[in-house]
Order: C-alpha cells, then sequence, then structure tokens
C-alpha cells in the first residue's frame, strides 16, 4: 500500500493505472476510520481493480463553530485498517495543497436539496463538500466512487452534482453500518460521555418506533413526528436540530407516509451533532 500526499503525484499515479487499463475506485473520507467506512472500502475493491481512500479532514465544510479543530484523527490506525481492507493508494493530502494560497473556485449545488435539513442547519457545508469532493474526483478520475447512506443528504447532493456537471463517474451509496445496539457508526461518536453514547441511542430508537408506526397503518407524517418528538425529549442532553420526514430524491416534506418516505434527523446530545435516517416502509 502507498501513501501519497501531493495532489500531483496522486493525480499521475491515477492516469497511469487507468491507462493500463484498471478501473479505479475511490472512497473519499475524513479518517478515523470505523467498519462504516470499511464496508464502503470491502464494496470498492470489488468494483474496482485500484481502490484508493482519501483522507482529508475538510475546512471548508466545518463551520466558524464547528468542530475543525478537535475533529478525532488516528493516523497509524486508518493505515492500518486501510491495509487490512486492500487499498492500493491511500491520499492524504495536506490542507495546503488542497486549498493553495489563492484558492478562489467553489462548486455548488444549488437550490432545495441544499438549502433543507443539513444544509439549512450548516449554511455552506455542502458548498464545502461539493468543491472537496470535485477536487477529490479531478485528482483520482474515478471510474466508481462510494459513500455512505449514513449522510443521506450528502450523497444525494453529490449524485446531483455529477448528473449535473457530467461527471464520468458511478456513484454507489451503501447502508448504514450500526454498532450492536443500533447506534449509527460515526467519527463523532467518541466525543460522547458512557452517559450521552446511552442517551444518543434515542436516534436509531426514534427510527425503530416510526417504523413501527408505519407497519400499524399510521401514514400521517405529523403524527408519527409528534410522538418522535416525545420520545427524543425524554432524553435530559438530547435537543433535536431536525426532525423531517422527506422523499428521498427531492429532500422536500411529505405530508403522508409512502415507499418512497425517509425519516432524517439531526439531534444534539450535549454538544455533540448526530444524524440518522431511514426509510419507513
Ligand atoms: P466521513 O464522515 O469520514 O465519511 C466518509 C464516508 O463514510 C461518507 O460517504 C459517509 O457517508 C460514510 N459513512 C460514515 N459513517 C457511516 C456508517 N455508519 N455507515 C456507512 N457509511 C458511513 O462524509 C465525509 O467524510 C465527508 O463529507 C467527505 C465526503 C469525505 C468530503 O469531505
Amino acid at each position: 500500500m502507498d501513501i501519497i500526499s501531493d495532489p500531483q503525484q496522486m493525480q499521475q499515479r491515477a492516469l497511469a493505472e487507468k491507462r493500463a487499463g484498471r478501473r479505479v475506485a475511490l472512497v473519499p473520507t475524513m479518517g478515523y476510520l470505523h467498519a462504516g467506512h470499511r464496508s464502503l472500502l470491502q464494496e470498492g475493491r470489488k468494483r474496482g481493480d485500484f481502490l484508493v481512500l482519501s483522507l482529508f479532514v475538510n475546512p471548508t465544510q466545518f463551520g466558524p463553530s464547528e468542530d475543525l479543530s478537535t475533529y478525532p484523527r488516528d493516523l497509524e490506525a486508518d493505515l492500518a485498517l486501510a491495509r487490512a481492507a486492500g487499498v492500493d493508494v491511500v491520499w492524504t493530502p495536506t490542507p495546503q495543497e488542497v486549498y493553495p494560497a489563492g484558492y478562489a473556485t467553489w462548486v455548488a449545488v444549488e437550490g432545495g436539496l441544499t438549502t433543507t435539513l443539513c444544509g439549512a442547519s450548516r449554511p455552506g457545508h455542502f458548498r464545502g463538500v461539493t468543491t472537496v469532493v470535485s477536487k477529490l474526483f479531478n485528482v483520482v478520475q474515478p471510474d466508481v466512487a462510494l459513500f455512505g447512506e449514513k449522510d443521506f443528504q450528502q450523497l444525494a447532493v453529490i449524485r446531483q452534482m455529477v448528473r449535473d456537471l457530467n461527471f464520468p463517474i458511478e456513484i454507489v451509496g451503501m447502508p448504514i453500518v450500526r454498532e450492536a445496539d443500533g447506534l449509527a457508526m460515526s467519527s463523532r461518536n467518541v466525543y460522547l460521555t458512557p452517559d450521552q453514547r446511552r442517551q444518543a441511542l434515542v436516534l436509531s430508537q426514534a427510527l425503530a418506533l416510526a417504523r413501527e408506526l408505519a407497519a400499524a397503518g399510521e401514514r400521517e407524517s405529523a403524527t408519527i413526528l409528534a410522538t418522535l418528538r416525545q420520545l427524543i425529549a425524554a432524553q435530559p442532553d438530547a435537543r433535536i436540530d431536525y426532525l423531517h420526514i422527506c422523499h428521498q430524491t427531492t429532500l422536500q416534506e411529505q405530508a403522508r407516509i409512502d415507499a418512497a418516505a425517509v425519516l432524517l434527523l439531526a439531534v444534539f446530545i450535549g454538544k455533540t451533532r448526530l444524524i440518522d435516517n431511514g426509510f419507513l416502509l
């Protein structure tokens, strides 16, 4: 496994692999890898002949009062996981290499997809994501790139960008990987105290309860959401950032649920903001 920092070197390597007829797969991450990232790498290994993992904590997708400076990092553990998953190249550029002095170009998906949900709570977040993912795509030139459904809105925004800008890349979405007790795996789970870790279960419990209500025949989003709000409010350190039932592709709110309805929620547990989502039927 090779470790590359310089974007130009990464690009030359990827182009050489493509010229040799190999199919390039890319898994973009911000590191502090867990089993969710591993599932993307395993699928990437199957779908590509040459597997690239990018590790880059992208400053432009963090708001001024967010956790950029404390975002967890453990390069040695990440490299061990990458090696075990059969990664060919780990690309770990520095912020200066990605955004050199004078950097001035942005890629932004406009409209409803980026102004709702996480886009409403985190202005500028998706502009940072689409800008860095465009750069990752231009450097690595993957045939296929893998993303998690854990970040359901991010996946929808990236699919829109790839369609709008004609990136010749297949985007693969992978199911949410969870801890045994249901908590969606996230690099940010490390911020939780043991008591908060217990309270954090309320996100996956809310999803399970919504599915139960739907299975019992409830179709009114407002009724389901009111019940979930009560469940979440029972946890002393939980504060709802958003809780919506939306259409899977437009992400517009749906008053009644059907097979396209996704529950999306963001909940602060203390200072840690966690997200989860899932289909209801
Ligand atoms: P990061 O949070 O490190 O996540 C990298 C990829 O792993 C994303 O596609 C995310 O959806 C996926 N992922 C995270 N937790 C998961 C889980 N529990 N199950 C399945 N997949 C999971 O998302 C980002 O980084 C960044 O925004 C990035 C796309 C790299 C751009 O900077």
